[in-house]
């Protein structure tokens, strides 16, 4: 749902000195969910999402306020419960690094490039670590059921 207005395409965010447009981050990330649905190991756990131009909104604005943008759509992410039910795992995240560094490369300048490949490793880690905790708490409880 939209709360403010849309960024126009050239308005821009700054993050270690390096900016990025809201057409920057809206370009990458709508070709890397193009790649995504082509990928044979990733096309799978993403058959949850049904409606590709939502999600690549909510997702362009998770990186634009991520980055330090102002917050233009009602959201509420709770990205551990739907990675896990998505089946998360590291195998699946070192692919999805791989395509999204293949297509940050494609798109952006390599210092935009650098800074973006690090934030993207580290919330990946950060996930990875986040899923075993969540997997751990699911299972414990569906035992104790
Ligand atoms: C650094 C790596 C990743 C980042 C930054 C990331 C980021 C996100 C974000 C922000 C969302 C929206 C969550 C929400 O609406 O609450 C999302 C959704 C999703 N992610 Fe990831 N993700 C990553 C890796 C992965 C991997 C490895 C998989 C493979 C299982 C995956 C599968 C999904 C799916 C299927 C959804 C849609 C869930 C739904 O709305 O039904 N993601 N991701």
């Amino acid at each position: 749902m939209t709360v403010a207005k849309i960024p126009s395409d050239s308005e821009s965010v700054t993050i270690n000195g390096i900016v990025f447009s809201h057409l920057n981050i809206f370009c990458v990330v709508g070709d890397f969910y193009t790649r995504i649905q082509q990928d044979p190991d990733l096309q799978g756990p993403f058959k949850s999402v049904v409606d590709w131009p939502e999600h690549i909104k909510n997702i362009t604005h998770f990186w634009w306020i991520k980055f330090g943008g102002r917050s233009y759509l009602f959201n509420n992410y709770n990205p551990v419960a739907k990675h896990f039910f998505a089946g998360f795992n590291r195998e699946l995240l070192k692919r999805w690094l791989v395509i999204f560094h293949e297509t940050l490369r494609t798109h952006l300048t390599s210092e935009q490039v650098a800074i973006w490949t690090a934030i993207s490793n580290s919330i990946g880690e950060s996930l990875a670590i986040k899923n075993e905790q969540y997997k751990i708490k699911h299972e414990s409880q569906l035992g104790s059921g």
